[in-house]
């Protein structure tokens, strides 16, 4: 199949349309990150997605909408926390989990009876939704367990020759997947963070978010490495990471030790200068949005440039700094260090 690179100008959105109109898959920018996305009423299209992406097919896609009206088509009861927080953070990068309307093919919901719904505010998006009218189904455009793609080009290296059309919205302004709450229970559980934030939602509800367990590993008091769950390996790319935690002194100080042939640093925008390894930065210390709209990208990087081992600065765990966290921690299959400061 030749894949078509197109703008999402006027011309490349009618192509995208008339293309989903009739039971194709198309990849489109969003504001977190790319997605494959088809007719989530149809299961014959939601298993071209999942062939295109490699994935496993019991994992489920969420389903885009572009406007209040369309919500009602595709669940099929909105609980009164789903209404809060729609109106808090619709359009934006937030899903949220509801119970499923039978127009939702059971391939697209991987057989469950509840549905993630979400309403992109990228504009390309945004168009492409409300021309087509139909509910999207979409993942994100990566071959499964690669980084997510933020931009076009990245699209491009997983999905040439697997599907017809990309259209390129250019680099995604938020660079993570959406936050993931459901409120399928009185208790509303955040089962992936992201932009909008645990605190925030707790603000808008008025009332305590479970956070599920499987979002960040605990960590034991200690200085040893822990490196269990390599079978949640995610978001990887072809080098090992370890995520090396303390400050920049202490950071310096391990790759300084640790360094050789093959050994890049993920780090932030001004620690290149104490480091003896070749770096690729992902954000600001202090700026856990900026870390979190480079870090997939910073990941595509350090594959290009052939690293083999890295060692990475470790985010914060507090606010968007979760959703960072919780990316890197799978990037690194769970690898964590917790280097001394040399005296
Ligand atoms: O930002 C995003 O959410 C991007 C863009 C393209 O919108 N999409 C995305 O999709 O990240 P995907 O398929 O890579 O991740 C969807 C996540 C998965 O972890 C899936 O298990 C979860 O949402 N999910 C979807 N439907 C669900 C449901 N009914 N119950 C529980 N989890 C669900
Ligand atoms: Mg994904």
């Amino acid at each position: 199949m030749k894949t078509i690179l197109q703008k999402g100008d006027p011309q490349g959105i009618a192509m995208a349309v008339e293309l989903l109109k009739n039971g194709e898959i198309v990849a489109i920018p969003t504001e977190t990150v790319y997605g494959i996305a088809g007719d989530a009423r149809r299961g014959d299209v939601v298993k071209k997605i999942f062939e295109a992406k490699g994935r496993p097919q019991d994992n489920p896609l969420i389903v885009h909408i572009s406007d209040m009206d369309m919500l009602p088509r595709v669940v099929s009861s909105v609980p009164e926390d789903a209404k809060k927080l729609a109106d808090a953070f619709w359009p934006g990068p937030l899903t949220i989990i509801m119970p499923k309307s039978p127009n939702i093919s059971k391939e697209n919901c991987a057989g469950l009876d509840s549905v993630g719904v979400r309403m992109p505010s990228d504009p390309v998006a945004h168009a492409i939704i409300a021309q087509s009218g139909i509910p999207l189904g979409a993942p994100s455009a990566n071959l499964s367990g690669k980084p997510s793609p933020t931009s076009a080009e990245d699209v491009f290296a997983d999905m040439d020759g697997r599907l017809p059309l990309i259209i390129d919205g250019g680099i995604c302004a938020r660079g993570v997947e959406s936050t993931v709450i459901s409120v399928l229970e009185d208790t509303p559980v955040l089962l992936r963070p992201g932009f909008v934030t645990k605190e925030e939602m707790e603000y808008v509800l008025q009332k305590p978010i479970l956070v599920s367990s499987a979002i960040v590993d605990k960590l034991p008091e200690g200085e040893q490495p822990r490196s269990p769950g390599m079978k949640y390996k995610h978001y990887a790319p072809k080098a090992n990471i370890t995520i090396v935690e303390g400050d920049i002194d202490v950071f310096a100080a391990y790759v300084d030790e640790h360094g050789g042939d093959g050994v890049w640093a993920l780090c932030f925008c001004g620690d290149e200068e104490r480091l003896s390894a070749p770096c690729i930065t992902y954000g600001r210390e202090d700026d856990p949005a900026g870390q979190a709209q480079r870090l997939f990208s910073a990941l595509r990087e350090l594959d290009k440039n052939g690293a083999q081992t890295v060692y990475a600065r470790c985010p914060s765990r507090d606010g968007i700094g979760l959703a960072v966290f919780n990316r890197l921690i799978r990037a690194a299959a769970f690898r964590l260090v917790q280097a001394d400061a040399k005296p």
